[in-house]
């Protein structure tokens, strides 16, 4: 037991559910029904936030072509969070609201005015999880030949951050006066054009926006490169970040906050939250048994190869499962990733590294309630902080599951005290720095 809280946001996707399960809502979630009932769970559960992925392609990693990923519907149909977020934020009140949009794909005019909108809409709950796209194909849809190299897209990444914190900054807080006397809506000399002209973007401003509850969304971020820590480190109210075991998890934490507190940030303004994906049952044993039945599934190890290719942008069908990986591989795509999925050193073949990575999280939480709430206590302690990223086992996501986490596993942190139990702040900025 600790007196150390943490926080909760949950990982998915506006994506296909669990579609042939008993529990899952029947493969076709795109009214958004079933991700504003999920919200409502999570919020019921004082979470921090949802946070939706996206990537802006269909998967042809394996086997160069999109057989896989449309047969077993992995990472595609998948739809634009950004409306979803619209109608989860109608349906709460608290829990923060994230969705992925790319540096490569909007013009930061139309993404920081979407923003703005967004935050108005939830009120203060909108954050932005800020990626550079990792793909050839996604840059291909936008009419690039080739996603531009890692070290480039950051560049361009922080260019775009500098004009988009502008834009933000175009309008005074106070520049709506609503002065009935004088009849003035908005005092014109509180806002002003940036005339913004960087490398790579520009713009002329300002934002054609009300100036939003939080000011600029809350920004979430992921890099795992040094650059792409360095960006985190930077920016970031919230690093997503997945890791190998308490080690992995403390090293990652301990350089990105070395990095901002080098750049004179406080590091404490930075929640970094770890992936993990617990499996829970009544009994350790009966959750054994259903890690065991769903790995040792005929179609477990291509599929979780499949689904960690189309992030890499690596064909992991060329490579033999029963032996180990012949080198050290690299990408363009996701490298923090990769490497953690690699385990370099370990031996294993590729068929238990695609066991461990299709588990999804940064530790093994195998258990009850009580026994993985126990053991998230003592991972935290062993880490520093600063909490966790929940997101379903093996990427497949139905009620069952969100119901086993927040109707049992939260109950069981909150009873020791690990976990928030109301929310008490306006803003998810403000939320992410209660604790
Ligand atoms: C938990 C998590 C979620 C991510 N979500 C997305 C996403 O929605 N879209 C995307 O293009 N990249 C996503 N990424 C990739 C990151 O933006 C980033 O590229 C990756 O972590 C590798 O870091 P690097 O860019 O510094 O190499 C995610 C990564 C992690 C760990």
């Amino acid at each position: 037991m600790t007196g150390n809280r943490f926080h909760l946001g949950w990982f998915t996707t506006f994506g296909v559910d669990e579609w042939n399960d008993p529990f899952a809502s029947g493969g076709e979630p795109w009214d958004g029904k079933f991700y504003v009932e999920m919200a409502k769970a999570l919020e019921r559960a004082c979470f921090d936030y949802i946070m939706f992925e996206d990537t802006l392609m269909l998967p042809e990693a394996w086997g160069g072509t999109t057989e896989a990923y449309l047969k077993n519907a992995i990472m595609v149909p998948k739809h634009d969070p950004l409306p979803l977020a619209a109608l989860i934020s109608a349906a709460t009140q608290h829990l923060g609201v994230v969705t992925t949009m790319s540096t490569l794909a909007y013009p930061p005019f139309l993404l920081a005015r979407l923003a703005a909108t967004m935050d108005h809409i939830s009120g203060g709950r909108f954050g932005w999880n800020i990626v550079t796209s990792g793909e050839d194909t996604a840059a291909q849809n936008f009419g690039l030949e080739k996603l531009p190299p890692r070290e480039l897209r950051y560049d361009m990444a922080d260019e775009y951050m500098q004009l988009v914190g502008q834009l933000f900054g175009s309008w005074d807080p106070d520049a709506i006066v609503m002065d009935r006397e004088t009849d003035t809506y908005a005092d014109f000399s509180k806002v002003r054009p940036i005339h913004f002209k960087g490398q790579y973007f520009s713009s002329r401003g300002p934002l054609n926006t009300a100036p939003m509850p939080q000011g600029r969304p809350a920004y979430v971020q992921a890099g795992g490169s040094p650059k792409g820590r360095a960006f985190a480190a930077k920016y970031a109210d919230s690093i997503i970040a997945t890791a190998n075991g308490i080690e992995g998890m403390k090293a990652y934490r301990d350089d990105v906050r070395a990095r901002a507190a080098a750049i004179g940030r406080n590091p404490d303004e930075i929640k970094i939250l770890f992936l993990a994906a617990p499996i829970l049952a009544d009994t350790v044993e009966e959750a054994r048994a259903r890690t065991d039945r769903a790995v040792n599934s005929p179609e477990f190890v291509e599929r979780a190869l499949a689904l960690f290719g189309s992030f890499t942008d690596i064909d992991f069908s060329i490579y033999d499962l029963d032996k180990p990986l012949p080198e050290k591989l690299v990408t363009n795509g996701e490298q923090g990733s990769l490497d953690k999925f690699q385990q370099l050193g370990s031996g294993k073949t590729l068929r238990q590294l695609a066991i461990d990575g299709g588990m999804s999280g940064s530790i093994e939480l195998i258990g009850t309630s009580n026994t993985v709430a126990e053991r998230m206590g003592e991972v935290m302690d062993a880490v520093g902080g600063d909490g966790f990223l929940i997101t379903a086992p093996f990427h497949r996501i139905n009620r069952r599951y969100i119901n086993e986490v927040t109707e049992g596993l939260v109950p069981a942190l909150q009873r020791r005290g690990l976990v928030r139990t109301a929310y008490t702040q306006p803003t998810l900025r403000t939320t992410l720095k209660e604790f």
